[in-house]
Order: structure tokens, then sequence, then C-alpha cells
């Protein structure tokens, strides 16, 4: 029988930037989404991509003296880096600037053209180019764009339409008659209310005033707007209007179309529309999740407040990550990042509850039956039947909230059965049980019911954290295909006796809370010190204040030489150093340990500030501020004296 196909798609990332912690969020969701559908069996086709073309890319591309070709895919190839450090296991990746892509955008555009849904005409509004998008005076905010809140000027550009007016009431009509076209529902009201009901305009479908898109094949001084190049990816990658459709064939209409809310007009109103132009069908669902929020508000690279996924994998793995994102927020609804509550997660649901569970059992497998795993025989006792009841009502849940995309709810389910197999354990208290042998059939019942608890849980938790239930199956010895499988999860007994249990490592080690916020914090200070050092220079430097000589004065630099250095453990990027200046020796903490190893520094004359006012980072008490160059690429370089003679000796005054 052939298998039931599922095609799932995020949308394709914005090349003009670096992906911050919030992009993650909308991948890492569609990927547990995409593995739970490969578990259950479908043949699942997951889509995602980037989005390269605009006129912010030309100009980027320009600012950096490169060829918008040259920028994008330096971008792309950093994009795809961050899925493979996110374990996102995608089946296809689109990109705009693909040649097959190019070639059905135009055939796309051409037979809207043909068929009058696209016509030529005058455009004249009030365009942002940042935000590459058109404003009337009554949306604009103290006259600047209500988006980023800077200039908009006027464009009149001959333009092609689309005509979006037409398909307004087919639209409005799909929408109330498929209850899930729109997900949440509180999504879907608010397009009907807001843009639907009040009627649509056309939608201008062509640029001439930049070059970096898709050429209007009859026309060539248009470029075709981003947004029907962009959303037209959802076919391009299937081979729409191509020699080679037989993907389409297949796996169009696409199952559900994971987006940002922010992108949910275009997904329910434009993209529908193109579709029923083109005679084809409508995606099954758009699903709109809400916003990783910092601190209430948006990140944004301008407030220096974004998130560096790269970062926190680095610190915590990547499962750790994951987990927290799909568990903390409700998805549908917007939820607030803090370095406490994922350090929280941390400790207390992967540390505590799972990481406990699986060294306990192991370990005490390993102590009372010297690492095999012992025979279940067959009782009427009550634990043992409680645990596989409430295992196989874990299993109903788990299935229902994931069906609906809702992770967090599915986690939460799949964490009371961990905390009532811990809670078993005490209730058991095998321990009691090994002193006496008449128990050595109930000590058995009870190593075997939570290392098939284990089992369970692994395969429950895999679409959210593959490397996690790898870890525990390899630690449970389980080397059985038949075993992982989701419906194997149905069944509780399946493991064979006479595993060798292997002791592995700590799965989620434990996190010093406090010192690790005051690291954290210390770090997200620095990022946005240099977000605001960076958007001043941005916006020239007559606008930063000028300071007197006496400020200059107050400033106490000094020539210092490093006697000592070392790493400061659990931060990957602080180094400390004794730092001699004159008679006396400062202790600094400096956020260098990427660019210099403690050995390099040792014996390196550096210039310090040697009077600002002490501080603590990552426990450690930092005397002063060792002074380095930095870039926006990451570059980094001390500044040091120019002496090849040697004759500026430590303690010398920098002015
Ligand atoms: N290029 C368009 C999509 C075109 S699809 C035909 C785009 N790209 S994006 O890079 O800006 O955004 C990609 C995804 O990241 C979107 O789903 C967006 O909502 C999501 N996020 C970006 N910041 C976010 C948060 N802070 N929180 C959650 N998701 C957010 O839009």
């Amino acid at each position: 029988m052939s298998k039931e196909k599922f095609y799932i798609t995020t949308p394709i990332y914005y090349t003009n930037n670096y992906l911050h912690i919030g992009h993650s969020y909308t991948t890492i969701a569609t990927d547990a989404m995409a593995r739970y559908k490969k578990m259950r069996g479908y043949d699942v086709k997951f889509l995602t991509g980037s989005d390269e073309h605009g006129q912010k890319i030309e100009d980027s591309a320009k600012q950096k003296g490169i060829s918008p070709k040259e920028y994008v895919d330096h971008i792309t190839n950093h994009i795809k880096d961050l899925w493979k450090l996110l374990n996102i296991d995608y089946d296809y990746y689109i990109r705009t600037t693909d040649e097959k892509h190019i070639k059905t955008v135009q055939k796309i555009f051409k037979a809207l053209y043909d068929k009058g849904d696209i016509y030529k005409g005058h455009y004249e509004g009030l365009y942002c180019t940042p935000c590459e998008t058109f404003f009337t005076e009554s949306q604009l905010k103290d006259g600047k764009c209500p988006d980023c809140g800077r200039d908009v000027h006027n464009v009149k550009e001959e333009s092609y339409f689309f005509k979006l007016s037409k398909y307004q009431d087919r639209l409005i009509k799909h929408i109330e008659e498929n209850e899930d076209f729109i997900s949440p529902a509180s999504r879907k009201n608010e397009m009907l209310n807001n843009f639907l009901r009040p009627g649509l305009e056309d939608l201008c479908v062509s640029r001439t005033s930049f070059k970096w898109g898709i050429p209007v094949e009859f026309d060539k001084e248009h470029v075709v707007y981003v947004w029907i190049d962009a959303l037209s990816n959802y076919i391009s990658a299937l081979g729409y209007g191509s020699d080679d459709d037989s993907d389409f064939k297949k796996y169009w209409p696409a199952d559900i179309h994971v987006v940002g809310k922010e992108i949910v007009r275009f997904h329910t109103i434009i993209w529908p529309a193109m579709l029923m132009a083109l005679d084809l069908e409508l995606p099954k669902q758009i699903f709109g999740h809400g916003w990783l929020l910092i601190d209430g508000g948006k990140m944004s690279k301008s407030k220096g407040n974004v998130v560096d996924p790269k970062v926190l994998v680095d610190r915590y793995g990547v499962d750790a990550i994951r987990y927290f994102l799909l568990r903390e927020v409700a998805f549908g609804q917007d939820g607030n990042f803090t370095n406490k509550s994922l350090i929280e997660r941390i400790n207390f649901d992967l540390a505590n509850d799972l990481g406990n569970l699986l060294s306990r059992t192991v370990g005490m497998i390993d102590k009372y039956f010297g690492g095999t795993l012992p025979t279940f025989t067959d009782s009427n006792d009550e634990s043992e039947k409680n645990i596989k009841e409430f295992s196989n009502d874990t299993i109903i849940k788990v299935e229902q909230y994931m069906d609906k995309m809702q992770f967090s709810s599915a986690l939460t389910e799949i964490w009371n059965l961990v905390r009532r197999v811990n809670k078993y354990i005490d209730e058991t208290t095998p321990w009691v049980l090994a002193k006496d042998e008449a128990n050595k059939n109930k000590l058995a019942n009870v190593m075997y019911t939570l290392a098939e608890a284990l089992r369970i849980i692994g395969i429950l938790i895999t679409p959210a954290m593959p490397n996690t239930s790898k870890a525990i199956f390899e630690q449970l010895s389980i080397k059985d295909d038949n075993l992982l499988s989701w419906d194997s999860a149905k069944t509780f007994g399946l493991l064979a006796k006479d595993l060798s249990i292997t002791k592995g490592n700590v799965i989620f080690p434990r996190i010093d809370i406090e010192k690790e916020l005051e690291e954290l914090d210390a770090m997200i200070e620095a990022t946005k010190a240099k977000a605001n050092a960076n958007n001043k220079g941005e916006t020239k430097t007559e606008e930063k204040e000028q300071i007197g000589f006496e400020d200059f004065l107050k400033m106490d630099f000094k020539i210092g030489e490093v006697l000592e250095c070392e790493k400061i453990k659990k931060s990957n990027k602080l180094l400390k150093s004794k730092v001699k200046i004159g008679d006396k020796v400062l202790q600094i903490v400096s956020g260098i340990a990427n660019y210099y190893t403690p050995e390099e520094m040792v014996g390196k004359k550096v210039v310090v500030l040697t009077n600002l006012k002490p501080a603590k980072l990552c426990g450690e008490i930092s005397e002063g501020m060792i002074l380095a160059a930095s870039d926006n690429d990451n570059n980094l370089k001390l500044i040091t004296v120019e002496d090849s003679d040697n004759v500026i000796k430590s303690g010398a005054e920098v002015k």
C-alpha cells in the first residue's frame, strides 16, 4: 500500500540578514512536525529555502562591494550551516535564484498576464525601501514608515498589477467554509475582519527602480515583485511548470505552510488568489505561529537584543534549545525568551527529570544486575500496571496534540510520564528491594519497567529531540529499529531481556544558574553596546556626543603586561588575565577567547583602561579593560604598542 503524502513547508528565509533564534523557531517547529509525520508512516516532503531577491539585497551587496549573487551565496551557506547545527532534516532546499525557480515564476507571471489577471498601469505611492513596502499617507506614523520609522519617499512607476480584488469573494467563501485553512482561529478572524471584508485593492506586482529580481520575460525593464517571486517557491520546488512536474502531481496541495504571524496575510490572501488565478488547488492549511519576544518586544539587530542560536547551541547543545522553544511557548501564541527560563528548563526538565531518570535506571541495572536487563515476570502488581496504563494514555494524548501542532502540550504530556516514572522509583524503592534476595523478581520487574518506559519516552521525544532519543537508546543498547518505531511505543513490554545496558555520559549536565545568568547577561550587554556603537556609526559621527579634554583625562589608559592568562571554565568567550601595570597587578576578564589563546596572551603588552569600576563577569572580578579593535565582521585584534626595541615598560601612560 502506498504511503499517504504530507507536504510541509517553512517560509523561505530572507537573505538580507543573519538569522536569530526567532527565525529558528519556525524551522525547528516545522522539523519536529515533519519528523513526527515520517514516524507516523507518511511520505513526507519538507521544504525550506531562501528568499534572495529585492532592493535591500542589491543595496547590501553594493555596500560590501560584491555582486548580489555573491552576497546571497554567502548568506545562504550560512543559513544552511545553521539548519545543520539545529538538526533540521529538510528534504529540499529551494533558492529563488535557482534557474528552475526563475523559469517557473516567469511562466506564472506570463500565464496570469495572458489570462488578463495581470495588467499594466502606474503606481504612485509612498515607499519604504528597507521594508520594500508601499504605504498610504494615513498609514504613516509621524510621516515615517510605520514599521521601521525611517523616511519614505514618493515613487511613481510604471507597474504591472494583479487583480487581487477579483478574488476577494471567493477567498472569503473559502476561508469561511474551511475551518482549518487559517490556524489558529484568531488569525482567521484577523484576516477576514481587517483585510478581506473591508475590501482588497489590486496589487502592484512589478518594479522598475532596481534590477535584482526575476525579470518579467516579456518586458525586461520590470522585475517581479518579491512576494510573487517568493510565494511561488512552494510549487517551483515541486517542478510546477517544468518538464518534470511529478513531485508537483504527487505532493501538491501543501498540507501545511508554517509561517510567522506577520506573514500570514501574504499566505492567506495573495498566495491563494494567485493559485485561484492559476486554477490550482489551495494549500490545506496555513499555520501562523506567534513571535518569540525578548523583554516583551521584538528581536532586532539594531536594538542589539537578538539571540544567536549558535551561541546557545554551543553552550547547551541543540536538543536543549529545540526542547525549550517547543515547550516554553504554546505554538500559535507569542512567548518571551529569557535566559532564566531557558536555563531553568534545562536544569529542571532535562537534567533533573529526564537525565536523572536515565542515569538512575542505567545505574541501578548496572549495580543490581551487572548491566544486563532482567526478565519481566508476569505480576499482578498495581504499580507496574499503572505505569503501563499511564504510558498508553500518554501516547494517545501526544498524538492528539502533535496532529494539531500543539508541541508544548505534547511535551507536557511526555514530561508528566517522565515524572510519573521517577515517582515510581521512589515508590518501589529498588535500593530496599535489593537488600533481600526474596525480592529479586520484584526488583527485576521494576528495572524492566523503567527501561521499557524509557524506550517509550525516547520514541515520543524523537521529533523534538532526535539526538537525545539516540543517546537514550544507546545507553539501553536498543538496536532493533522495530523497537524504535512510533507504533512500537503503543505496546508496553517489547524490550527483550538480556540487553546489555551501557552506562553513558550524563545527557544534560546541571548548570549553576546564578553564574550562568551573570555570564549571559554580560554577553547581552556587550552585544547591546556593540549594536549601539554600530547604530551610532551608521548615523554618522556628528551624532556622537562630544567630550571635553577633562572627560578624556578622567580615563586612565596604561600599558599593561600580561603575566598570566587562563580560560574561565563554563565560558566559551572569556579569558582571565593577570596584568602588570607598573608595580600593580590587575585581574581583567575579557571576551576574547574566540580570538586569542591564554598562551598567546602571556607576555603581550596591551593597552588597559585601569580605572574602570570593578565588575563581576561569570563570577570573576574584573578590574579594568583590555582594549581591542573589532569590526562588524567579527574580527578582533588587541591594541598593542609599536615598540620593537622594547623601551616602553608596563605602567607607561597612554595619552
Ligand atoms: N522571506 C519571507 C518569507 C517568504 S515565504 C514565501 C520572510 N522571511 S524572514 O526571514 O523574515 O522570516 C522567516 C520566518 O522567521 C518567518 O516565519 C518569521 O515569522 C520568522 N520569524 C522571524 N523573527 C521571529 C521571531 N522573533 N519569532 C518567531 N518567528 C519569527 O518573512
